[in-house]
């Protein structure tokens, strides 16, 4: 298996402005990103193998060392721009685009799951944390190319290797972060929901708590990325919660 190289992965990015960590294994990139100082404008920390991987709602990340992509960016929260979580999801599916010559068709899901024929192949996970008087922001993202033991649900992109190598993936991806905290992304709503794979689709909304089910037609998301759904009862606006849509997984 080809390791990465900082060469690599750093190719054509302003180093002066970026902390790197390049790890053979770790208990998780976002806790290291989170324990070590920001003293430049980006920490970037990846890792071939995370011994405590952490997705959201408090699951383990299964992060064997099998040429998977675990990858943590930490930064300034000093925009107002659009909401972190679909960006960043939205940004990773027009990198694979990018680089794979627009071969992969990855649909995002409400809030910020990229799916590929139907299968989760990347989470997003973000944390916050305040130091002195600012908030700073550990972006994890996770990209499963092989994984040893699956869920029905977990899904891999082993088979487009060739078109999507991950140093060049993850290149691309840091690239377009990068570029969005510099310069913004007027477009992204409009951009984001193109790729949704469930709008206008029946959808069912399971809170977090599992306690409610709302059923509704999925209707695009508003500007603070928040869902809209066609229900019975009207118009809902969801800011937040686990959307699970049927016939997906
Ligand atoms: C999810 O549950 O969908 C989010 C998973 C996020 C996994 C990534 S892997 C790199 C970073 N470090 C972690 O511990 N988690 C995130």
């Amino acid at each position: 298996m080809h390791k990465l190289t900082q060469k690599e992965v750093l190719k054509g990015l302003d180093q002066k402005n970026l902390d790197f960590y390049l790890l053979k294994t770790v208990n998780s990139t976002n806790t290291f990103a989170k324990d070590t100082n920001l003293n430049k404008k980006y920490l970037i920390v990846l890792s071939e193998e995370q011994t405590a991987g952490k997705g959201r709602w408090g699951n383990t990340w299964y992060s064997p060392d099998c040429g998977n992509i675990y990858m943590s960016i930490k930064f300034k929260d000093n925009t107002n721009q659009a909401p972190l979580s679909l960006l960043i999801g939205l940004l990773i599916s027009e990198a694979m685009d990018e680089i794979s010559g627009n071969k992969i068709h990855a649909g995002l899901k409400w809030p910020n799951d990229l799916l590929i024929e139907n299968k989760k192949v990347c989470g997003i996970l973000i944390e916050s944390e305040k130091v002195s008087d600012e908030i700073e922001l550990i972006v994890g993202i996770g990209i499963n190319y092989a994984l040893p033991q699956k869920e029905s649900w977990w899904g891999d992109i082993g088979k487009f290797k060739k078109i999507l190598p991950r140093e060049k993936l993850i290149n691309a991806i840091l690239k377009k972060i990068i570029s969005y905290k510099e310069n913004g992304y007027p477009d992204w709503k409009a951009q984001w929901e193109k790729r949704c794979m469930h709008k206008n689709a029946e959808i069912k909304i399971i809170s977090n708590n599992q306690k409610e089910e709302i059923t509704g037609i999925f209707k695009g998301i508003n500007k603070e990325g928040s869902m809209i759904l066609q229900t019975s009862d009207g118009l809902k606006i969801i800011n937040s919660g686990e959307c699970s849509i049927k016939g997906i997984y």
